[in-house]
Protein backbone atom coordinates (compact mmCIF):
# COMPACT_ATOMS: atom_id res chain seq x y z
CA UNK A 1 0.00 0.00 0.00
CA UNK A 2 1.02 3.22 -0.80
CA UNK A 3 1.10 5.95 1.67
CA UNK A 4 2.80 9.04 0.32
CA UNK A 5 1.49 11.16 3.07
CA UNK A 6 3.43 8.91 6.23
CA UNK A 7 6.65 8.98 4.89
CA UNK A 8 8.28 11.67 6.14
CA UNK A 9 10.90 12.39 4.59
CA UNK A 10 8.92 11.99 1.34
CA UNK A 11 7.39 14.32 2.66
CA UNK A 12 10.02 16.62 3.73
CA UNK A 13 12.19 15.76 0.20
CA UNK A 14 8.95 16.80 -1.78
CA UNK A 15 8.96 20.41 0.43
CA UNK A 16 12.22 20.43 -0.38
CA UNK A 17 12.94 19.90 -4.21
CA UNK A 18 9.89 22.78 -4.29
CA UNK A 19 12.04 25.03 -2.98
CA UNK A 20 14.90 26.22 -5.53
CA UNK A 21 16.69 27.67 -2.34
CA UNK A 22 17.36 23.92 -1.39
CA UNK A 23 18.10 22.67 -5.16
CA UNK A 24 21.78 22.61 -4.11
CA UNK A 25 24.06 22.33 -1.23
CA UNK A 26 24.89 25.51 0.38
CA UNK A 27 28.77 26.85 0.33
CA UNK A 28 30.36 25.41 2.98
CA UNK A 29 29.49 28.65 6.08
CA UNK A 30 32.89 27.93 8.51
CA UNK A 31 31.15 30.03 10.84
CA UNK A 32 29.01 27.32 13.12
CA UNK A 33 31.10 23.84 13.20
CA UNK A 34 34.87 25.35 12.37
CA UNK A 35 34.93 28.86 14.18
CA UNK A 36 35.33 27.44 17.55
CA UNK A 37 38.49 26.33 16.46
CA UNK A 38 39.57 29.57 16.17
CA UNK A 39 38.86 30.97 19.32
CA UNK A 40 40.84 29.57 21.86
CA UNK A 41 42.28 25.88 22.77
CA UNK A 42 39.19 24.86 24.44
CA UNK A 43 36.35 26.42 21.99
CA UNK A 44 34.03 23.49 22.02
CA UNK A 45 33.43 23.85 25.80
CA UNK A 46 33.56 21.08 28.51
CA UNK A 47 31.81 18.26 29.00
CA UNK A 48 31.25 15.58 31.62
CA UNK A 49 29.16 11.90 31.75
CA UNK A 50 28.25 8.66 33.14
CA UNK A 51 28.21 9.30 36.57
CA UNK A 52 28.66 6.61 38.76
CA UNK A 53 28.96 6.78 42.69
CA UNK A 54 32.80 6.86 42.71
CA UNK A 55 33.77 8.01 38.96
CA UNK A 56 32.74 10.46 36.16
CA UNK A 57 33.90 11.08 32.21
CA UNK A 58 35.13 14.64 31.81
CA UNK A 59 35.57 15.85 28.29
CA UNK A 60 36.63 18.54 26.01
CA UNK A 61 38.01 19.65 22.50
CA UNK A 62 41.65 20.61 22.84
CA UNK A 63 42.33 23.07 19.38
CA UNK A 64 46.14 23.45 19.12
CA UNK A 65 47.00 26.96 18.11
CA UNK A 66 49.14 27.48 14.95
CA UNK A 67 52.71 27.46 15.08
CA UNK A 68 53.00 29.88 12.43
CA UNK A 69 50.44 33.16 11.52
CA UNK A 70 49.08 31.41 7.90
CA UNK A 71 49.06 28.05 9.02
CA UNK A 72 45.66 26.10 8.71
CA UNK A 73 43.90 25.99 11.80
CA UNK A 74 43.40 22.14 12.77
CA UNK A 75 39.25 21.96 12.76
CA UNK A 76 37.44 19.09 13.84
CA UNK A 77 37.62 16.36 10.88
CA UNK A 78 40.70 18.27 9.07
CA UNK A 79 43.48 15.60 10.70
CA UNK A 80 45.39 18.39 10.89
CA UNK A 81 47.28 19.58 14.32
CA UNK A 82 50.18 18.85 16.29
CA UNK A 83 49.97 16.38 19.28
CA UNK A 84 49.00 18.76 22.51
CA UNK A 85 49.43 18.27 26.14
CA UNK A 86 46.27 19.07 28.20
CA UNK A 87 46.32 19.16 31.96
CA UNK A 88 43.11 18.61 33.91
CA UNK A 89 41.78 19.42 37.18
CA UNK A 90 38.58 18.21 39.60
CA UNK A 91 37.90 20.03 42.66
CA UNK A 92 34.92 20.71 45.31
CA UNK A 93 34.63 24.11 44.92
CA UNK A 94 34.15 26.22 41.57
CA UNK A 95 37.48 28.17 42.98
CA UNK A 96 39.47 25.21 42.47
CA UNK A 97 41.06 25.79 46.11
CA UNK A 98 40.24 22.11 46.88
CA UNK A 99 41.68 19.73 43.75
CA UNK A 100 40.71 16.09 44.94
CA UNK A 101 42.19 15.11 41.70
CA UNK A 102 44.23 16.43 38.49
CA UNK A 103 46.46 14.97 35.36
CA UNK A 104 48.46 15.58 32.52
CA UNK A 105 46.93 13.47 29.08
CA UNK A 106 47.67 13.88 25.38
CA UNK A 107 45.76 14.52 22.45
CA UNK A 108 46.04 14.30 18.84
CA UNK A 109 44.35 13.87 15.61
CA UNK A 110 44.19 10.48 15.86
CA UNK A 111 40.95 11.27 18.30
CA UNK A 112 40.35 14.52 16.49
CA UNK A 113 41.87 16.35 19.45
CA UNK A 114 39.51 15.32 21.73
CA UNK A 115 40.35 14.14 25.16
CA UNK A 116 38.60 12.25 27.87
CA UNK A 117 39.24 11.36 30.90
CA UNK A 118 37.70 9.00 33.60
CA UNK A 119 37.95 10.35 37.17
CA UNK A 120 38.33 7.62 39.82
CA UNK A 121 37.89 7.58 43.52
CA UNK A 122 35.13 10.32 43.78
CA UNK A 123 32.72 10.44 46.55
CA UNK A 124 29.31 9.63 45.81
CA UNK A 125 26.36 11.97 45.63
CA UNK A 126 28.72 15.08 45.13
CA UNK A 127 28.92 17.77 42.89
CA UNK A 128 32.39 18.57 41.55
CA UNK A 129 33.99 21.40 38.95
CA UNK A 130 36.60 20.44 36.71
CA UNK A 131 38.12 22.55 33.85
CA UNK A 132 41.21 22.20 31.34
CA UNK A 133 44.42 23.67 30.82
CA UNK A 134 47.04 23.86 28.16
CA UNK A 135 49.33 25.79 27.04
CA UNK A 136 48.50 28.78 29.30
CA UNK A 137 45.13 28.69 28.64
CA UNK A 138 41.88 27.55 30.18
CA UNK A 139 39.32 25.98 29.45
CA UNK A 140 35.32 27.36 30.90
CA UNK A 141 34.86 25.61 34.08
CA UNK A 142 32.42 22.71 34.36
CA UNK A 143 30.44 21.39 36.97
CA UNK A 144 29.26 17.80 37.58
CA UNK A 145 28.06 15.66 40.30
CA UNK A 146 28.21 11.56 41.16
CA UNK A 147 25.73 9.34 41.55
CA UNK A 148 23.83 8.52 44.50
CA UNK A 149 24.82 5.21 45.20
CA UNK A 150 25.43 4.45 48.46
CA UNK A 151 24.00 1.30 49.47
CA UNK A 152 21.90 1.61 52.15
CA UNK A 153 21.25 5.23 52.12
CA UNK A 154 18.21 7.16 49.88
CA UNK A 155 18.66 10.05 47.74
CA UNK A 156 16.50 11.76 45.66
CA UNK A 157 17.23 11.35 41.85
CA UNK A 158 16.11 14.07 39.27
CA UNK A 159 17.01 13.85 35.91
CA UNK A 160 16.02 15.28 32.77
CA UNK A 161 14.80 13.26 29.35
CA UNK A 162 15.87 14.23 25.70
CA UNK A 163 15.89 13.26 22.51
CA UNK A 164 16.26 14.47 18.60
CA UNK A 165 17.76 17.41 18.80
CA UNK A 166 18.19 18.45 15.01
CA UNK A 167 20.34 21.08 14.31
CA UNK A 168 18.54 22.08 11.36
CA UNK A 169 15.02 21.85 13.18
CA UNK A 170 15.34 24.99 15.43
CA UNK A 171 16.74 26.73 18.03
CA UNK A 172 18.24 24.22 21.02
CA UNK A 173 15.83 26.33 23.54
CA UNK A 174 15.40 22.90 25.67
CA UNK A 175 19.01 22.65 25.96
CA UNK A 176 18.75 26.42 27.28
CA UNK A 177 16.10 25.74 29.89
CA UNK A 178 17.63 22.48 31.42
CA UNK A 179 21.25 24.43 31.77
CA UNK A 180 19.28 27.11 33.94
CA UNK A 181 17.98 24.75 35.84
CA UNK A 182 20.11 23.74 39.25
CA UNK A 183 18.24 20.65 40.73
CA UNK A 184 19.45 17.99 38.36
CA UNK A 185 21.58 15.11 38.93
CA UNK A 186 22.12 14.30 34.96
CA UNK A 187 20.80 14.53 31.70
CA UNK A 188 19.79 11.35 29.88
CA UNK A 189 19.62 11.62 26.19
CA UNK A 190 18.50 8.89 24.35
CA UNK A 191 19.12 9.17 20.75
CA UNK A 192 19.35 11.17 17.52
CA UNK A 193 21.94 13.88 19.42
CA UNK A 194 23.20 14.52 15.35
CA UNK A 195 21.25 13.90 12.34
CA UNK A 196 22.83 12.92 9.42
CA UNK A 197 21.48 14.88 6.71
CA UNK A 198 22.87 17.84 4.80
CA UNK A 199 21.68 20.74 3.17
CA UNK A 200 20.57 20.08 -0.28
CA UNK A 201 17.32 17.94 -0.86
CA UNK A 202 17.46 16.01 2.06
CA UNK A 203 17.23 18.69 4.51
CA UNK A 204 15.33 18.36 7.50
CA UNK A 205 13.75 21.22 9.26
CA UNK A 206 11.51 24.45 8.58
CA UNK A 207 12.56 26.41 5.04
CA UNK A 208 12.90 29.80 7.00
CA UNK A 209 16.04 28.60 9.14
CA UNK A 210 17.68 27.65 5.38
CA UNK A 211 20.94 29.85 5.53
CA UNK A 212 20.63 30.41 9.42
CA UNK A 213 21.05 26.98 10.79
CA UNK A 214 22.63 24.83 8.49
CA UNK A 215 24.00 21.27 8.93
CA UNK A 216 28.30 20.85 8.48
CA UNK A 217 29.17 19.48 6.59
CA UNK A 218 26.95 20.92 4.16
CA UNK A 219 25.96 17.05 2.67
CA UNK A 220 25.21 14.02 4.20
CA UNK A 221 27.46 12.46 6.93
CA UNK A 222 28.84 9.27 5.49
CA UNK A 223 32.45 9.02 6.93
CA UNK A 224 34.46 10.04 9.63
CA UNK A 225 35.47 13.40 8.70
CA UNK A 226 31.69 14.19 8.25
CA UNK A 227 30.69 12.84 11.69
CA UNK A 228 33.34 14.55 13.47
CA UNK A 229 32.28 18.11 11.93
CA UNK A 230 28.74 17.27 12.31
CA UNK A 231 29.51 16.45 16.03
CA UNK A 232 31.54 19.62 16.30
CA UNK A 233 28.72 21.95 15.11
CA UNK A 234 26.47 20.36 17.87
CA UNK A 235 29.33 21.39 20.24
CA UNK A 236 29.80 24.64 18.87
CA UNK A 237 25.97 25.61 19.74
CA UNK A 238 25.86 27.37 22.77
CA UNK A 239 22.74 26.46 24.78
CA UNK A 240 23.79 22.96 24.07
CA UNK A 241 27.71 24.26 25.50
CA UNK A 242 25.68 25.51 28.34
CA UNK A 243 23.75 22.30 28.99
CA UNK A 244 26.86 20.25 28.78
CA UNK A 245 29.10 22.54 31.20
CA UNK A 246 25.96 22.72 33.45
CA UNK A 247 25.02 18.86 34.23
CA UNK A 248 26.39 15.43 33.65
CA UNK A 249 25.10 13.83 30.62
CA UNK A 250 24.07 9.98 30.06
CA UNK A 251 23.87 9.48 26.67
CA UNK A 252 22.95 6.38 24.21
CA UNK A 253 23.01 6.55 20.13
CA UNK A 254 20.19 5.65 17.73
CA UNK A 255 19.69 5.60 14.22
CA UNK A 256 20.33 8.96 12.91
CA UNK A 257 24.14 9.18 14.97
CA UNK A 258 24.79 6.75 11.41
CA UNK A 259 21.94 6.56 9.47
CA UNK A 260 18.06 7.03 9.60
CA UNK A 261 16.41 3.70 10.23
CA UNK A 262 19.56 1.66 10.90
CA UNK A 263 19.65 -2.02 11.35
CA UNK A 264 21.97 -4.28 11.81
CA UNK A 265 23.27 -4.44 8.44
CA UNK A 266 22.34 -1.57 6.65
CA UNK A 267 20.08 1.63 7.14
CA UNK A 268 17.40 3.02 5.41
CA UNK A 269 19.18 5.59 4.39
CA UNK A 270 22.62 4.06 3.63
CA UNK A 271 22.95 3.61 -0.30
CA UNK A 272 25.30 1.32 -1.99
CA UNK A 273 26.34 4.28 -3.46
CA UNK A 274 27.98 5.47 0.28
CA UNK A 275 30.08 2.59 0.71
CA UNK A 276 30.27 -0.34 2.95
CA UNK A 277 27.41 0.80 5.80
CA UNK A 278 29.63 -1.67 8.25
CA UNK A 279 32.65 0.72 7.85
CA UNK A 280 29.96 3.95 7.40
CA UNK A 281 28.72 2.67 10.60
CA UNK A 282 32.07 1.74 12.74
CA UNK A 283 33.60 5.75 11.89
CA UNK A 284 29.93 7.02 13.03
CA UNK A 285 30.61 5.53 16.31
CA UNK A 286 34.33 6.36 16.50
CA UNK A 287 33.17 10.18 16.24
CA UNK A 288 30.46 9.24 18.65
CA UNK A 289 32.35 8.05 20.99
CA UNK A 290 35.40 10.97 20.57
CA UNK A 291 32.64 13.55 21.08
CA UNK A 292 30.46 12.39 23.59
CA UNK A 293 31.11 11.96 27.44
CA UNK A 294 30.71 8.65 27.14
CA UNK A 295 32.35 5.37 29.12
CA UNK A 296 32.13 2.12 27.15
CA UNK A 297 31.74 -0.31 29.30
CA UNK A 298 34.85 -2.66 30.65
CA UNK A 299 34.62 -4.84 27.60
CA UNK A 300 36.30 -8.14 29.78
CA UNK A 301 32.99 -8.28 31.75
CA UNK A 302 31.24 -11.59 31.29
CA UNK A 303 27.93 -10.30 29.98
CA UNK A 304 27.73 -11.95 26.66
CA UNK A 305 26.98 -9.23 23.75
CA UNK A 306 27.67 -8.80 20.23
CA UNK A 307 29.49 -6.52 18.59
CA UNK A 308 30.78 -3.28 21.07
CA UNK A 309 29.11 -3.36 24.05
CA UNK A 310 27.60 0.18 24.29
CA UNK A 311 24.95 -0.97 26.60
CA UNK A 312 25.68 -0.63 30.53
CA UNK A 313 23.76 0.29 33.98
CA UNK A 314 23.99 2.52 36.33
CA UNK A 315 22.89 2.54 40.18
CA UNK A 316 21.39 5.09 42.72
CA UNK A 317 21.44 3.02 46.01
CA UNK A 318 18.25 1.29 47.11
CA UNK A 319 16.23 3.95 44.85
CA UNK A 320 16.66 2.51 41.64
CA UNK A 321 19.14 1.49 38.87
CA UNK A 322 19.11 3.12 34.97
CA UNK A 323 19.82 0.38 32.36
CA UNK A 324 20.79 2.05 29.23
CA UNK A 325 19.69 0.24 26.37
CA UNK A 326 21.01 0.04 22.86
CA UNK A 327 18.83 -1.06 19.74
CA UNK A 328 20.85 -0.59 16.78
CA UNK A 329 23.66 -2.53 16.50
CA UNK A 330 22.19 -5.77 16.21
CA UNK A 331 18.55 -5.19 15.12
CA UNK A 332 16.95 -7.24 12.98
CA UNK A 333 15.89 -5.58 9.44
CA UNK A 334 12.29 -3.69 9.73
CA UNK A 335 9.41 -5.57 8.49
CA UNK A 336 8.07 -3.46 5.66
CA UNK A 337 5.60 -3.53 2.93
CA UNK A 338 6.75 -4.84 -0.55
CA UNK A 339 7.25 -2.30 -3.10
CA UNK A 340 6.57 0.45 -0.43
CA UNK A 341 9.28 2.54 0.70
CA UNK A 342 10.07 1.79 4.50
CA UNK A 343 9.13 5.39 6.64
CA UNK A 344 8.33 2.86 9.59
CA UNK A 345 4.20 2.81 9.42
CA UNK A 346 3.21 -0.75 8.36
CA UNK A 347 -0.47 -2.23 8.29
CA UNK A 348 -1.47 -4.93 11.00
CA UNK A 349 -4.39 -7.27 10.37
CA UNK A 350 -4.00 -6.95 7.01
CA UNK A 351 -1.69 -9.49 5.38
CA UNK A 352 -0.80 -12.36 7.46
CA UNK A 353 2.94 -12.26 6.39
CA UNK A 354 3.52 -8.61 7.67
CA UNK A 355 1.81 -9.86 11.08
CA UNK A 356 4.19 -13.08 11.15
CA UNK A 357 7.30 -11.43 10.52
CA UNK A 358 6.24 -8.58 13.03
CA UNK A 359 5.63 -11.46 15.51
CA UNK A 360 8.25 -13.43 14.62
CA UNK A 361 10.43 -14.77 17.19
CA UNK A 362 14.18 -15.20 15.29
CA UNK A 363 13.55 -11.35 14.69
CA UNK A 364 15.05 -9.46 17.28
CA UNK A 365 15.57 -5.86 18.64
CA UNK A 366 18.70 -5.98 21.29
CA UNK A 367 20.59 -9.39 20.66
CA UNK A 368 19.44 -12.27 22.78
CA UNK A 369 22.34 -11.44 25.20
CA UNK A 370 21.13 -8.42 25.80
CA UNK A 371 18.01 -8.89 26.46
CA UNK A 372 18.61 -11.39 28.84
CA UNK A 373 20.65 -8.93 31.01
CA UNK A 374 17.54 -6.35 30.47
CA UNK A 375 15.79 -9.08 32.46
CA UNK A 376 18.24 -9.86 34.64
CA UNK A 377 17.99 -6.03 36.09
CA UNK A 378 14.41 -6.40 36.64
CA UNK A 379 14.96 -8.89 39.38
CA UNK A 380 16.74 -6.83 41.94
CA UNK A 381 15.74 -5.32 45.08
CA UNK A 382 15.78 -2.00 44.00
CA UNK A 383 12.63 0.40 43.96
CA UNK A 384 12.89 1.81 40.85
CA UNK A 385 13.82 -0.33 37.50
CA UNK A 386 14.16 2.99 34.38
CA UNK A 387 15.19 1.49 31.74
CA UNK A 388 16.90 4.64 29.18
CA UNK A 389 15.50 3.18 25.45
CA UNK A 390 15.47 4.45 21.91
CA UNK A 391 12.14 3.69 20.20
CA UNK A 392 8.96 3.34 22.01
CA UNK A 393 7.88 -0.37 23.61
CA UNK A 394 4.65 0.58 24.18
CA UNK A 395 2.39 -0.29 21.90
CA UNK A 396 0.40 2.27 19.39
CA UNK A 397 -2.11 1.41 17.21
CA UNK A 398 -2.28 4.28 14.58
CA UNK A 399 -5.60 4.60 12.51
CA UNK A 400 -5.64 4.81 8.84
CA UNK A 401 -7.51 7.52 9.08
CA UNK A 402 -5.30 9.61 10.34
CA UNK A 403 -2.34 8.23 7.83
CA UNK A 404 -4.61 8.64 4.84
CA UNK A 405 -5.87 5.19 4.53
CA UNK A 406 -9.26 4.62 6.67
CA UNK A 407 -9.97 1.30 8.06
CA UNK A 408 -6.67 0.28 7.97
CA UNK A 409 -4.40 0.42 11.47
CA UNK A 410 -1.07 0.85 11.68
CA UNK A 411 1.93 0.34 13.53
CA UNK A 412 5.53 1.99 13.53
CA UNK A 413 8.03 -1.57 12.79
CA UNK A 414 10.85 0.64 13.66
CA UNK A 415 9.48 0.33 17.62
CA UNK A 416 9.26 -2.01 19.25
CA UNK A 417 5.84 -2.81 17.78
CA UNK A 418 7.87 -4.01 14.84
CA UNK A 419 9.80 -6.66 17.10
CA UNK A 420 6.54 -8.14 19.14
CA UNK A 421 8.05 -11.40 20.27
CA UNK A 422 11.03 -9.82 22.32
CA UNK A 423 8.79 -7.58 23.38
CA UNK A 424 6.06 -9.80 24.88
CA UNK A 425 9.80 -11.81 26.69
CA UNK A 426 10.78 -8.73 28.57
CA UNK A 427 7.60 -7.57 29.59
CA UNK A 428 6.17 -11.17 30.42
CA UNK A 429 8.81 -11.49 32.19
CA UNK A 430 8.74 -7.91 34.15
CA UNK A 431 4.95 -8.17 35.07
CA UNK A 432 5.88 -11.68 36.82
CA UNK A 433 8.19 -9.86 39.16
CA UNK A 434 6.55 -9.21 42.36
CA UNK A 435 6.68 -5.63 42.86
CA UNK A 436 7.13 -5.83 46.87
CA UNK A 437 10.48 -8.02 46.27
CA UNK A 438 11.50 -6.42 42.60
CA UNK A 439 10.36 -3.07 42.24
CA UNK A 440 8.87 -1.53 38.70
CA UNK A 441 10.02 -0.87 35.52
CA UNK A 442 9.73 2.80 34.09
CA UNK A 443 10.85 3.03 30.45
CA UNK A 444 12.33 6.77 29.43
CA UNK A 445 12.04 6.84 25.82
CA UNK A 446 12.30 9.44 22.88
CA UNK A 447 12.61 8.85 18.94
CA UNK A 448 9.07 9.11 17.83
CA UNK A 449 8.96 13.49 18.37
CA UNK A 450 5.36 13.47 20.15
CA UNK A 451 5.09 13.37 24.29
CA UNK A 452 3.62 9.97 25.16
CA UNK A 453 2.32 8.54 28.87
CA UNK A 454 1.53 5.00 28.87
CA UNK A 455 1.13 1.70 30.52
CA UNK A 456 2.81 -1.47 29.46
CA UNK A 457 0.40 -4.25 28.74
CA UNK A 458 1.90 -7.40 28.18
CA UNK A 459 -0.71 -8.36 25.78
CA UNK A 460 -2.84 -5.52 24.35
CA UNK A 461 -6.05 -5.58 21.96
CA UNK A 462 -7.41 -2.51 20.12
CA UNK A 463 -9.91 -0.36 22.38
CA UNK A 464 -9.66 -2.83 25.04
CA UNK A 465 -8.80 -1.13 27.84
CA UNK A 466 -8.12 -4.80 30.39
CA UNK A 467 -4.67 -5.95 30.38
CA UNK A 468 -2.19 -6.87 32.22
CA UNK A 469 0.47 -3.87 32.60
CA UNK A 470 4.27 -4.54 33.42
CA UNK A 471 5.15 -1.15 34.49
CA UNK A 472 4.87 2.77 32.09
CA UNK A 473 6.73 4.55 30.05
CA UNK A 474 7.34 8.45 29.68
CA UNK A 475 7.94 9.58 26.11
CA UNK A 476 10.08 12.83 25.59
CA UNK A 477 9.31 14.93 23.02
CA UNK A 478 11.71 16.08 20.56
CA UNK A 479 13.81 19.33 21.15
CA UNK A 480 13.86 20.52 17.15
CA UNK A 481 13.23 17.44 15.31
CA UNK A 482 9.82 17.50 13.29
CA UNK A 483 6.62 16.44 15.24
CA UNK A 484 3.15 14.80 13.96
CA UNK A 485 2.32 18.33 13.55
CA UNK A 486 4.90 19.35 10.96
CA UNK A 487 4.36 15.97 9.18
CA UNK A 488 0.63 17.08 9.02
CA UNK A 489 1.45 20.27 7.68
CA UNK A 490 3.56 19.14 5.11
CA UNK A 491 0.51 16.44 3.95
CA UNK A 492 -1.14 16.76 0.69
CA UNK A 493 -4.74 17.71 2.36
CA UNK A 494 -3.31 20.57 5.03
CA UNK A 495 -0.32 22.09 2.75
CA UNK A 496 -1.00 25.60 3.15
CA UNK A 497 -3.40 25.24 5.65
CA UNK A 498 -2.97 27.97 8.66
CA UNK A 499 -1.67 26.27 11.53
CA UNK A 500 -4.54 26.70 13.40
CA UNK A 501 -6.42 24.19 11.42
CA UNK A 502 -3.01 22.05 11.33
CA UNK A 503 -2.87 21.69 15.11
CA UNK A 504 -6.87 20.99 15.19
CA UNK A 505 -6.45 18.09 12.30
CA UNK A 506 -3.55 16.75 14.37
CA UNK A 507 -5.49 16.32 17.90
CA UNK A 508 -8.32 14.69 15.90
CA UNK A 509 -5.84 12.70 15.08
CA UNK A 510 -4.37 11.86 18.73
CA UNK A 511 -7.75 12.06 19.88
CA UNK A 512 -8.61 8.95 17.51
CA UNK A 513 -5.42 7.45 18.32
CA UNK A 514 -6.18 7.76 22.08
CA UNK A 515 -9.64 5.73 21.60
CA UNK A 516 -7.44 2.34 20.32
CA UNK A 517 -5.07 2.98 22.87
CA UNK A 518 -6.55 2.54 26.39
CA UNK A 519 -3.05 1.97 27.61
CA UNK A 520 -1.83 5.60 26.46
CA UNK A 521 -2.91 8.33 29.23
CA UNK A 522 -1.06 11.34 27.42
CA UNK A 523 -0.43 11.94 23.49
CA UNK A 524 0.83 15.54 22.42
CA UNK A 525 2.00 16.06 18.92
CA UNK A 526 2.30 19.30 18.46
CA UNK A 527 5.37 20.70 20.91
CA UNK A 528 8.93 20.49 21.80
CA UNK A 529 10.76 20.09 25.20
CA UNK A 530 11.94 17.98 27.31
CA UNK A 531 10.71 15.93 30.29
CA UNK A 532 12.23 15.91 33.97
CA UNK A 533 11.83 12.95 36.40
CA UNK A 534 11.83 13.21 39.76
CA UNK A 535 12.01 9.31 41.57
CA UNK A 536 11.48 8.86 45.39
CA UNK A 537 10.51 5.63 46.94
CA UNK A 538 6.79 5.75 46.67
CA UNK A 539 6.92 7.38 42.78
CA UNK A 540 8.27 8.49 39.34
CA UNK A 541 6.73 12.27 38.61
CA UNK A 542 7.61 13.29 35.28
CA UNK A 543 6.51 17.19 34.15
CA UNK A 544 6.53 17.86 30.31
CA UNK A 545 7.80 21.01 28.95
CA UNK A 546 6.24 21.95 25.90
CA UNK A 547 7.13 24.98 23.40
CA UNK A 548 3.62 26.62 22.48
CA UNK A 549 1.57 24.80 19.72
CA UNK A 550 1.96 26.87 16.28
CA UNK A 551 -0.43 29.83 15.27
CA UNK A 552 -0.42 32.19 12.58
CA UNK A 553 1.28 34.49 14.77
CA UNK A 554 3.96 32.29 15.37
CA UNK A 555 3.55 29.71 12.63
CA UNK A 556 6.85 27.59 13.93
CA UNK A 557 8.08 28.69 17.35
CA UNK A 558 11.38 25.91 16.83
CA UNK A 559 12.63 29.19 14.42
CA UNK A 560 11.95 31.61 17.04
CA UNK A 561 15.60 31.93 19.29
CA UNK A 562 13.29 33.49 22.16
CA UNK A 563 10.70 30.62 22.56
CA UNK A 564 11.86 28.31 25.63
CA UNK A 565 9.88 24.92 26.49
CA UNK A 566 7.75 25.77 29.72
CA UNK A 567 6.03 23.60 32.13
CA UNK A 568 2.66 21.86 30.96
CA UNK A 569 1.68 19.08 32.95
CA UNK A 570 2.43 16.27 34.72
CA UNK A 571 2.09 12.64 35.30
CA UNK A 572 3.19 9.82 37.61
CA UNK A 573 3.57 6.52 38.84
CA UNK A 574 2.92 5.17 42.25
CA UNK A 575 5.11 2.48 43.76
CA UNK A 576 3.42 -1.01 43.06
CA UNK A 577 0.51 0.07 40.78
CA UNK A 578 2.57 -0.45 37.59
CA UNK A 579 -0.03 2.50 35.90
CA UNK A 580 0.24 6.00 34.59
CA UNK A 581 -1.67 8.81 36.31
CA UNK A 582 -2.05 12.25 35.65
CA UNK A 583 -0.17 14.17 38.60
CA UNK A 584 -0.76 17.47 39.85
CA UNK A 585 2.58 19.38 39.27
CA UNK A 586 5.52 20.50 38.79
CA UNK A 587 7.72 19.11 41.49
CA UNK A 588 8.75 21.03 43.89
CA UNK A 589 12.96 21.04 45.41
CA UNK A 590 14.65 18.46 45.83
CA UNK A 591 14.16 16.38 48.93
CA UNK A 592 17.87 16.44 49.75
CA UNK A 593 20.67 18.03 48.06
CA UNK A 594 24.34 16.01 47.04
CA UNK A 595 27.20 17.15 48.82
CA UNK A 596 28.89 20.49 47.87
CA UNK A 597 26.05 22.05 46.62
FE1 LIG B 1 14.59 11.54 15.93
Amino acid sequence: MTNPSVDRRSVLKGVAVASAAFALPRAFDPAAAAAPASKGIFGYGVASGDPTGDSVIIWTRATPPQRHKGDPVATPGSGLGASIPVRWQVARDPRFTRVVAHGLVHTSPDRDHTVKVDVQDLDPYTRYYYRFQSLGEFSETGRTQTAGDIPGETHALRLALVSCSNYTGGYFTAYRALAQRDDLDFVLHVGDYIYEYGNGADRYGPASLAGVRDSQPPTETIDLTGYRLRHALHKADPDLQAAHRQHAWITIFDDHEVANNAWAGGAGNHQASEGDYLVRRAQAMQAYLEWMPFRLPDQSQSTPHRGTRFFRRFTFGDLGDLSIVETRQNRSLQVTVPGVPFDGFVPVGLNPAIDGAIAHPGRHLPEPEQLTWIKDGLTGRRRWHLLGNQVMVTPVLYPGAALGAPGLTFVNADQWDGYTADRTNLLTHAAAQPSADSGDVVVLTGDIHASFVGDLPVAASPGNPTYTSAGVEFVCPSVTSDGFVEVLAGTKDLLGKPPEVVVGATRQAIGAAQQLNPWLRYIDGVSHGFVVLDVTPERVHADYHHTPAPTSAQPDPRTVPTVVPTYTRSFQTLAGSRRATAASGPVGPRSDRPRGD
